[in-house]
């Protein structure tokens, strides 16, 4: 489906308040967890306000800016929280800066510490133009963490969502480069665990089921 169509109907769907913008950022660091990053964000980010002076946060499709807004009050202000979603904020203070926009539309803020994005992307599509964007926005030494749904969940329901078979093939394809942008790229597929495992006790939700995509700019 081509960008400007996806970006109206998701505008409908989201208007009429029944799928979860609002995530906290204590959910934001469980996604983290699936990711295989066990330091939460608010020591990311203080991390980088320690060695930096500053640490610029960027969340793809951020919905109400909750999460951010939740670092922002733990780190202080010197971390700088940038957000992009299709609908308003339901609070412009949420974050410091915040673009309305199909993302596919709207240039991307440059030289950032840590980008997310959680719940979205799989909203998205058109990986093969958006995640090398997303690796170009990275400032040295910065990271992405993005988790994208996967397409059909075998755990009984299936996702109406703009990942097509060529998005799978993309990350696919992704999954077996190194670089992107001059990113380090790791890309791993966490399944559907239906029964909890001791060893993977953070994927046992079909929930977590999907792809998970890390970029890491070198120093
Ligand atoms: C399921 S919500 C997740 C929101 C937030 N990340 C969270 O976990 O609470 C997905 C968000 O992506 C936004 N979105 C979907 N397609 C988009 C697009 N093309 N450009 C910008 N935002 C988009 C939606 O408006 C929605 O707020």
């Amino acid at each position: 489906m081509p960008p400007e169509k996806s970006a109206n109907k998701y505008l409908e769907r989201y208007a009429q308040g029944v799928i979860l913008r609002d995530q906290t950022l204590k959910q934001y660091n469980t996604f983290l967890q699936n990711l295989g990053e066990h330091t939460p964000l608010e020591k990311i980010a203080g991390e980088y306000v320690h060695t930096k002076g500053v640490c610029r946060i960027f969340d793809i499709g951020c919905g109400n800016g909750q999460a951010l807004h939740e670092l922002k009050q733990h780190v202080g202000s010197l971390v700088h929280t940038i957000g992009v979603d299709l609908l308003p904020l339901a609070d412009a203070s949420m974050l410091d800066e915040f673009i309305q926009a199909n993302v596919h539309d709207a240039p991307l803020p440059r030289d950032c510490d840590i980008i997310v994005s959680f719940r979205a992307l799989h909203e998205m599509g058109n990986f093969s133009i958006l995640l090398p964007r997303i690796a170009r926005a990275l400032a040295r030494g910065g990271r992405a963490y993005l988790w994208i749904r996967f397409r059909d969940t075998q755990g009984g329901h299936a996702f109406e969502g703009e990942m097509s078979a060529n998005e799978e093939k993309y990350l696919e394809k992704l999954s077996e480069i190194s670089n992107l942008e001059g990113c380090r790229v790791l890309v791993e597929k966490v399944p559907v665990e239906e029964t909890p495992s001791p060893a993977r006790h953070t994927h046992t939700t079909p929930a977590a089921a999907g792809y998970v995509v890390l970029f890491m700019r070198p120093r």
